[in-house]
């Protein structure tokens, strides 16, 4: 959105394009745009399918209608959205902008979930209107038009569109960030949110000139130095190659952007809540922040893939995630570590009756792979809670336990609801994250951040090793006032300072893996036998073959084997077996003679130089790892696994970054 200067409507389809392109990774069944005409009503494009079939249809309608691309415009607002589908298939009809009808009055782009639209779509059938689409979203639009009418309609033609939109959002429940465009408000948009997350970026065009800036640490927003362009996203990645000053959107705002101009409201739900008349509620001002990400971040660089690009950069994200937290010690001091985001709370937790490990997907298993470390040092016993079903069961939650919330998006819908659940049960919430200012990271009491860096891959990887070193760290914080295991605490920062290395020794396999892929790939099912540290890594690796390769695969606790599993097995179901050196070891070597006695074909994961101890009669493929500490074994043998699932999805041909049916962020309940 310009103001004062002029752009081309080809340079707003193109910004409006790119932000779609970094936001894909969030949801990318169909895709949709509103940008104006002159003086006319707003023009609507929806296309099912990715981005480029959008822009494709867009740049063909343009040149059907005859629509200027050089057109010039001082102010406009155009809006864009693509999606991760809820309710409808992907369909046209079922994208974003939503519309409140012919000449689209009212258009509205949505990330979350209205859960009382049946009730508003049976009020607005009764007062005549019809839907199109079978979204929740649609009701919205609508609800403005009708409210807008209403308006009108008493007499009241000067109702502004933060009025309209204030009244609408009183009547809205569930999730939601919202944009708003009008044809009665030509040059204005309206953004509100509850429960998803919404940026605003805020871009002075002399910051392109120089590299300071007009806003300084002033309060936002001001009456003097006026913004330039302003752009409202629901992720910082379609933010920062235009600007990194943001405002992070709090629940309850209303952000009004009119001629260029903006005011943000904070909207009480108590203080509206009385029916008919429409109140301005307080206006907010807040220091910008400063996005700490860079473009090329956000690039592919010399990868095909960004999930490829991310098992790579391990070996750096891990070192970033260590920076400036490993402590060596000098002559006479121990090595520690520093977590500054929990000093002031690490007596609290060490005073816990319990430690709650909350997460969904990858972070849950991720966490997983932490347990045993944090028991073993810290002493607190920990309980794992799949995000959801913590919040399905309603499980006890107490002010005596510490409640640990993982998410690499900090925005997960499941996850921020069972915080939610846990704060108001009293218990310390600290989180651990990806997304400096995300939902996770202010609602909790305190946290770590893992400055894995952007990951954009669908499929988390780079995430989960960064987030097993933290919560590796958090254990070592925890028991640091424990002399007892200060020989084991120093031999593990031991082991996480050559961490890094390791992974870089590791990645080496890729050319295996892709080999071991070439094996597999029209196999219909893959299984993953873990134990002890590494039964995450089965779950994880198992996740990923799952997710990307689109192949059936199941990551068994190997204790369980006798069980149940071992009827699977047969000359065929390849297997995978974790028996790197640990506690477990010897255990795992039964496994595999137990396996092999059914001619099980088996792919067994080793330490460097365990190669004779796993073989069995020459069968097996054996795929040897470097050893490290125990616990932070998980962090070297996910990787292979994440080779493999790479390889199988790409020589399978399916889309490696973009899996179907699923989305990064799941800001969704
Ligand atoms: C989605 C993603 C997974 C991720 C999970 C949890 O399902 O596709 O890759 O592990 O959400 O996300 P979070 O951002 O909370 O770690």
């Amino acid at each position: 959105l310009n103001y004062n200067v002029t752009r081309e409507r080809r340079y707003i389809l193109e910004v409006l394009f790119n932000g779609l392109r970094r936001l894909e990774y969030r949801g990318y069944d169909s895709a949709g745009i509103s940008i104006d005409l002159n003086s006319n009503s707003p023009l609507v494009f929806r296309q099912e399918g990715n981005i480029e079939s959008l822009v494709k249809s867009v740049y063909h309608d343009v040149a059907a209608t005859d629509l200027n691309l050089e057109e010039s415009f001082s102010v406009h607002a155009g809006i864009s959205h693509t999606r991760w589908a809820t309710h409808g298939e992907p369909a046209p009809k079922n994208s974003h902008p939503q519309s409140s009808g012919a000449g689209n009055e009212f258009l509205v782009v949505h990330n979350g979930i209205i859960t009382n639209y049946e009730v508003l779509k049976e009020t607005l059938l009764r007062h005549g209107f019809t839907f199109e689409s079978e979204t929740d979203t649609e009701v919205i639009p609508k609800l403005a038009k009708f409210i807008f009418d209403n308006a009108n309609e008493e007499g009241d033609q000067s109702v502004t569109f933060s009025q309209v939109v204030l009244e609408v959002i009183r009547h809205l429940e569930g999730a939601y960030a919202l944009t708003f465009k009008s044809r009665h408000y030509p040059n204005e948009l309206i953004a509100c949110k509850r429960g998803s997350p919404l940026l605003l970026g805020v871009k002075d065009l002399e910051e392109e000139a120089s590299a300071g800036s007009s806003f300084g640490d002033a309060k936002f927003p001001s009456s003097n130095g006026q913004p330039k362009e302003l752009f409202l996203s629901s992720d910082a990645n379609a933010l920062v190659e235009h600007t990194k000053k943001v405002l992070v959107i709090e629940d309850g705002e209303v952000v009004h952007i009119k001629d260029g101009g903006v005011s943000i409201y904070k909207f009480d739900q108590a203080k509206n809540n009385h029916g008919g008349t429409l109140s301005r509620p307080a206006s907010v001002q807040r220091a910008l922040s400063i996005l700490k990400m860079e473009v090329e971040q956000i690039n592919k660089g010399k990868y095909e893939h960004y999930m490829q690009k991310e098992i790579h950069e391990q070996p750096e994200s891990l070192t970033t995630t260590m920076r400036g937290r490993l402590i060596r010690g000098g002559s006479c001091k121990a090595k520690t570590v520093l977590l500054g985001g929990l000093k002031d709370h690490l007596k609290t937790i060490r005073r816990s009756r319990r430690i709650v490990f909350v997460g969904c997907g990858t972070s849950y298993n991720a966490a997983l792979a932490a347990r045993s470390i944090v028991e073993e040092l810290s002493g607190i016993p920990v309980t794992m809670e799949i995000a959801s079903d913590l919040v399905d069961r309603q499980g006890p939650i107490y002010r005596e336990d510490t409640a640990v919330f993982v998410s690499q998006s900090g925005e997960t819908a499941d996850t921020l609801l069972a915080l939610e659940y846990a704060l108001e049960n009293g218990a310390l919430c600290v989180g651990i994250t990806n997304t400096v200012g995300s939902a996770i990271a202010r609602h909790t009491h305190c946290g770590v951040h893992i400055n894995a860096g952007c990951e954009i891959g669908v499929a988390s990887t780079k995430a989960y090793t960064s987030q097993i070193v933290v919560m590796a760290m958090l254990a070592l914080a925890i028991g640091a006032d424990t002399l007892s295991n200060q020989a084991r605490r120093e031999a593990i920062i031991d082991g996480l300072l050559y961490l890094p290395r390791k992974v870089k020794e590791v990645l080496k396999l890729d050319k295996e893996m892709k080999d071991l892929a070439k094996l597999l790939i029209a196999e219909q099912s893959l299984l993953v036998f873990g134990r002890g540290y590494n039964y995450a890594t089965a779950l994880e690796g198992a996740l990923k073959v799952k997710e990307v390769a689109l192949m059936h695969s199941e990551g068994i606790l190997a204790g369980e084997m006798k069980h149940g599993p071992l009827a699977l097995v047969d000359e065929n179901l390849p297997i995978v077996v974790i028996a790197t050196r640990d506690s477990c070891f010897s255990k795992q070597q039964s496994v595999i003679q137990q396996l092999h006695a059914r001619k099980g074909r088996l792919i067994v994961m080793c330490a460097e130089g365990d190669k004779a101890s796993v073989s069995v009669g020459g069968s097996s493929r054996v795929i040897e790892v470097p050893h490290v500490v125990d616990c932070l074994q998980p962090v070297i043998n996910v990787v292979p696994l994440q080779l493999l699932a790479y390889h199988l999805t790409v020589l399978r041909g399916y889309n490696v970054d973009q899996p179907r049916n699923l989305a990064k962020s799941v800001t969704t309940q």
